[in-house]
């Protein structure tokens, strides 16, 4: 269509002196005699396109287009067309609008050719949300942008909004602008409108624009108060935690949860159970020896959630363990070895001196005199029957 041989024959220009972005509105005329349309211009805010025509014509046909051919066009009966702003056409590419008379050859085409030195716009803009309410959006400074350059980042929460500037940048060692801390943001159902432009005592510096949802750049923040609850009969460990929390979603079935259990003796072996929708799992592979840790993390499904893996909630542990088993087995020895041990030392006490067990007998003794097992035994047997008798047995042994 605008390839159309005799179209280009004047070249007008507009400035656009209600947008402060380094930009003109060139536009081609169809005809060598002064075209009927006239002061074409563009309010990029409510995305509306006007001009004005000499003649009266009943109607008018506008047409928008971006680089990647991506057009709407409408008809309308006066010299004004309003775009929907849900178009989301990116400027910085440039931007061209066509102006017609339906059943007439007249026609204008009009190109929104960004300004500024090739090279100085920023690059790898990159923004994200992270605990609920903070955002960061980081960009590089043009390859070849002059050393003084410096960045301004404007924004509007859904499009046609007043800007807002960047309260908080983020400076390299040189003081210029290489990204924004937002510390207030709320995720709305629109596409947010980012827009870095630049200056420069040298050159002109070209924008930069992107539209972003901002549901899907946030990393959801880890599930809430995870707890494991086991239980033996029957035998298994009942998992429950909260959704997390973000600004916008109230809703709990927007979320999938991703539940990793982990065998505290193998910790190579991480168990990833499948995904599930509700805020429960029963864990039924439980072993009472061991030990487990546990984390989840949450994504969105269906709904305005992103739908990347949020983080991890902190590992909690949960199961009795080996070291439980051991740590009952050494209590029950350790009891039962006080236990005897004290039984004996009563007994031994009461019924035996310690010189009839280990009489101090190091030097050589009168045979006669010297207490032979026979009277041990014959002072043993002496003894009122009592249950313990076999144990003191197997000491004298
Ligand atoms: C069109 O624009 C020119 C210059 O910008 C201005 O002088 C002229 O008055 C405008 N025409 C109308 C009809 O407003
Ligand atoms: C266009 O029409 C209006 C009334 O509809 C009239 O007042 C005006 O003079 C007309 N202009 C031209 C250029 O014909
Ligand atoms: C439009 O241009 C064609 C030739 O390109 C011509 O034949 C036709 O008469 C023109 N129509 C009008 C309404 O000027
Ligand atoms: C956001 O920016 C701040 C300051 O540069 C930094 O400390 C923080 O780690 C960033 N957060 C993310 C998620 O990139
Ligand atoms: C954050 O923004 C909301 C509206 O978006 C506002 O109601 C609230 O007061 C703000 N909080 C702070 C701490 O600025
Ligand atoms: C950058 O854009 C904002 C908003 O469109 C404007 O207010 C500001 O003057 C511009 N700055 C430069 C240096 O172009
Ligand atoms: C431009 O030069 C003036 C004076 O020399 C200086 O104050 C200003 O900071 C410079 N601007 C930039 C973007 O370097
Ligand atoms: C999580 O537990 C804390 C107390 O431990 C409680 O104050 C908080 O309300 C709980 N969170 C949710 C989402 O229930």
């Amino acid at each position: 269509m605008f390839d159309t041989p005799g179209l280009v024959c004047m070249i007008l220009w507009y400035v656009m002196l209600f947008h402060p972005l380094h930009a003109d509105i060139q536009c081609m005329e169809s005809d060598t005699q002064e075209s009927p349309i006239t002061n074409v211009s563009v309010d990029w805010r409510k995305m509306e396109l006007s001009w004005e025509s000499s003649r009266n014509f009943s109607e008018f046909r506008c047409i928008i287009m971006d680089r990647g051919t991506e057009y709407i066009d409408t008809e309308v009966d006066s010299p004004l067309c309003s775009f929907p702003l849900e178009l989301h056409m990116l400027m910085h590419k440039g931007l061209t609008f066509v102006i017609e008379v339906p059943n007439t050859n007249i026609s204008k085409q009009c190109s929104f050719l960004p300004g500024g030195m090739k090279g100085s716009a920023i690059e790898n803009f990159f923004c994200v949300i992270y605990n609920i309410f903070l955002m960061n959006c980081t960009w590089q400074a043009g390859r070849d942008a002059p050393a003084d350059t410096q960045y301004f980042l404007y924004w509007q929460q859904s499009r046609g909004e007043e800007d807002m500037e960047c309260e908080l940048y983020i400076q390299d060692e040189n003081f210029r602008n290489v990204g924004c801390i937002f510390q207030n943001v709320s995720i709305g159902t629109e596409k947010a409108y980012f827009l870095v432009n630049g200056s420069s005592n040298n050159s002109l510096i070209q924008f930069y624009d992107e539209y972003i949802d901002l549901y899907k750049i946030e990393i959801l923040t880890a599930p809430l108060n995870v707890t494991a609850h086991c239980t033996r009969d029957p035998m298994s460990c009942i998992i429950m935690w909260h959704p997390p929390l973000t600004s916008h979603v109230e809703n709990t079935k927007c979320f999938q949860y991703e539940i990793s259990i982990q065998n505290k003796d193998e910790p190579t072996e991480e168990k990833r159970l499948p995904h599930v929708r509700n805020d429960r799992y029963e864990f039924q592979n439980y072993n009472e020896k061991k030990r487990y840790t546990l984390k989840i993390r949450a994504r969105g499904k269906n709904c305005l959630v992103s739908s990347n893996w949020g983080e991890w909630s902190e590992p909690i542990e949960f199961g009795q363990g080996k070291d439980y088993f051991i740590f009952v087995i050494l209590f029950l020895i350790a009891l039962g070895t006080i236990s005897i041990t004290l039984l004996l030392y009563c007994l031994l006490k009461r019924y035996c001196s310690f010189k009839n067990l280990f009489p101090p007998i190091p030097q050589p003794r009168d045979k006669f005199n010297a207490l032979t097992d026979e009277d041990i035994q014959t002072e043993y047997v002496n003894l009122p029957t009592k249950s313990h008798t076999e144990k003191i047995t197997t000491i004298e042994e």
